[in-house]
């Protein structure tokens, strides 16, 4: 309940929308309730019967009200005969059934942009907060999770609500004129039908819920099932290398076999529901037609109120079905939403919202690691790291694969803070300032670039205001050395970028990264592993290009040919998260430690 009300909660915005449809399916009910009530002038005028005399309501008793307007139906068909009077009933049922469809049209029209809204609402609530989330929770959740939280757990919610909403308020509302008119028609009736229906109601959704829990139990058995499937397809190289068709086969048809007698079980409680439902309900209506016929021979009730009540009886169990079928749909969205809640309650990144911070507009000192260790969880990534790097400076950091660069890297962004020591640039605790005047002097090639599935031009003047300056795009281009490739393709720089940028090799979408740096011309540039994928005299020529542009900005260059770091003003060395060496590749030869020792190993293979 509590969860239903947060996901309607999504809804408010079209708020007013739900209001309008509640009218207009009130609006159906009524004409509904009416048009099965014009059944009773047609069994009237069949029956032709002669109604005593009740000119005025002698009380305001309901059954004084109604013996009148018997009186006044019996009036009306003496005077205009019997077949034209049946002439206007039919026209009045045919009007209240149109106007009945329009409402309840009209009623589907508004819940569905409602239903609809919702939903919107509730993505991009998910998206929202997504992208206020601090990188450091990205990394630690699984993609995989994420993914299906964003797509699979919100279609469970959709599927749910659509349709669903306008069930849950207008069967209530159907129920409740239904029962108004059999009240109308005879308590007495409707008492006796009131005592079986819950019970029949109960039954039916005791029977409901349980089918819903085995079916629960259902789908875990085929998650075993196509557990056993994907493993398959995975490992299928695996399994023909150990010959080992005929076990993954045996384990199939055991699952399988499990899970069919399953849901064997499970069918045949389903079918008994339908009989045991129509037994339940004959014997209502066995009921109710003897008493009923009882109460006509006594003379308590006329024929054609009986058989109204009957029809209208008839259709009582309709709604309550469906909305027992909205409910349990609900259910079924609950458990999703608590996902997607989960994740909604995961606190946003606080960087922004901190009251206080000074923005920076350049860069004048430079930025010193001092004392920094940082880990994920348990595991310690780096340890007591302190650096300088001077601003104007090439500064190069160096090290086996997971020695620490790229956190090393985030760090100094500001993407996480450190768990201990601190960052300072220009003198000043990173987390004293502002995260978005920062990052705007920072220009980042990450290891693994990411183009947008927009054009290029788009992709390269990312993140910068304004209208883009096409000679600069150009020059960027240039020393990216993407410009040849560019203005090859035949939409040049308007050419779409496809999903992930699949269309371009990955040296290419190195260049176009690196491109994309340059154009904000960022007081510091920061490669990491940006050239990786390039060929040797792309590299080279890339390198040569940054080595003659200006001083305008500081350098970290992380790389893993260390032939390209031999020009850094100051190297860095990193080992298992600790700063072992530092100095220019001249020194560090000299000293034959562990930077020396890779370059050997690099020169000579
Ligand atoms: N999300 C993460 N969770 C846990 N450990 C991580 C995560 N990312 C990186 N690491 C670990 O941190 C260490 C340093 O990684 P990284 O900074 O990427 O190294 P480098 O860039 O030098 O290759 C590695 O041992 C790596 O396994
Ligand atoms: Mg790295």
């Amino acid at each position: 309940m509590r969860t239903l009300l947060a996901i309607l909660r999504y809804g408010q915005p079209a708020q007013t929308r739900l209001l309008v449809a509640l009218a207009a399916l009130f609006c159906f009910n009524l004409f509904n309730v009416f048009s099965l009530a014009l059944i009773i002038p047609f069994l009237e005028i069949l029956f032709a019967q002669a109604a005593p005399p009740e000119p005025y309501p002698s009380t305001l008793s309901l059954e004084a009200w109604k013996k009148y307007l018997f009186y006044q139906l019996y009036l009306f068909r003496l005077e205009v005969g019997p077949m034209t009077a049946l002439v206007y009933f039919s026209a009045a049922i045919a009007v209240a059934i149109l106007l009945k469809n329009a409402f309840r049209y009209l009623g589907a029209w508004h819940m569905t942009y409602y239903e609809h809204t919702l939903i919107q609402n509730l993505r991009n609530r998910l998206f929202a907060h997504l992208t206020a989330l601090p990188l450091g929770f990205f990394v630690r959740m699984r993609k995989g999770r994420l993914l299906n939280l964003a797509t699979q757990d919100v279609q469970i919610v959709q599927e749910a609500i659509i349709g669903t909403v306008y069930n849950l308020l207008n069967d209530p509302l159907t129920m409740l004129f239904y029962l108004g008119a059999m009240l109308v028609l005879s308590w007495k009736l409707t008492l006796v039908s009131l005592v079986v229906l819950p019970l029949t109601g109960w039954m039916i959704s005791r029977l409901a819920r349980s089918l819903r829990r085995k079916a629960h139990h259902g789908q875990r058995q085929m998650d075993v099932v196509l557990g056993i499937l994907e493993e398959f397809l995975q490992g299928v190289r695996t399994v023909k290398a150990f010959s080992a068709e005929a076990r993954e086969r045996q384990r199939f048809l055991a699952a399988n076999a499990a899970y069919t007698r399953f849901m064997i079980g499970l069918r045949r409680r389903m079918e008994l529901a339908s009989p045991l439902t129509e037994v339940l309900s004959v014997l209502v209506v066995l009921g109710l037609l003897y008493y009923g016929t009882f109460s006509v021979l006594e003379g308590q009730i006329k024929a054609s109120e009986f058989i109204t009540f009957i029809a209208i009886f008839g259709q009582f169990l309709s709604p309550m079905k469906t909305f027992n079928q909205a409910v349990s749909r609900l259910q079924k969205a609950v458990v999703s939403y608590r996902r997607i809640e989960g994740l909604l309650q995961q606190p946003p990144s606080e960087e922004y919202d901190r009251p206080g911070r000074v923005s920076v507009e350049r860069l004048t000192e430079g930025i010193r690691v001092e004392g920094v260790g940082f880990r994920y969880g348990e595991k310690e990534v780096l340890r007591d790291v302190t650096l300088s790097i001077p601003v104007g400076a090439r500064i190069a950091l160096v090290g086996p694969s997971g020695s620490g660069k790229t956190t090393l890297v985030d760090l100094i962004c500001g993407f996480y803070p450190p768990t201990s020591g601190t960052v300072l640039i220009d003198g000043r605790p990173l987390s004293e300032i502002d995260p978005v005047s920062y990052r705007r002097l920072l220009g980042i090639v990450p290891q693994d670039g990411t183009l947008f599935h927009a054009t290029l031009l788009e992709n390269i003047t990312y993140g910068v205001e304004g209208p883009p300056d096409l000679a600069r795009v150009w020059r960027v281009l240039e020393l990216a050395q993407a410009r040849a490739f560019v203005e090859e393709l035949p939409e040049g720089l308007y050419t779409l970028v496809g999903e992930r940028g699949q269309r371009f090799s990955g040296g290419q979408r190195q260049r176009l990264a690196l491109a994309r740096a340059l154009y904000r011309d960022p007081q510091l540039l920061i490669l990491d592993e940006a050239t990786s994928a390039l060929d040797s005299e792309s590299e080279v020529r890339i390198h040569q290009a940054l080595a003659e542009l200006p001083r305008t900005y500081t350098l970290i260059l992380i790389a893993h040919r260390l032939s390209m770091v031999r020009h850094a003003d100051w190297i860095y060395v990193l080992d298992g998260g600790r700063l072992v060496e530092e100095g220019t590749h001249d020194d560090l030869l000299r000293r034959s430690g562990l930077y020396a020792h890779l370059y050997r190993l690099q020169v000579t293979a």
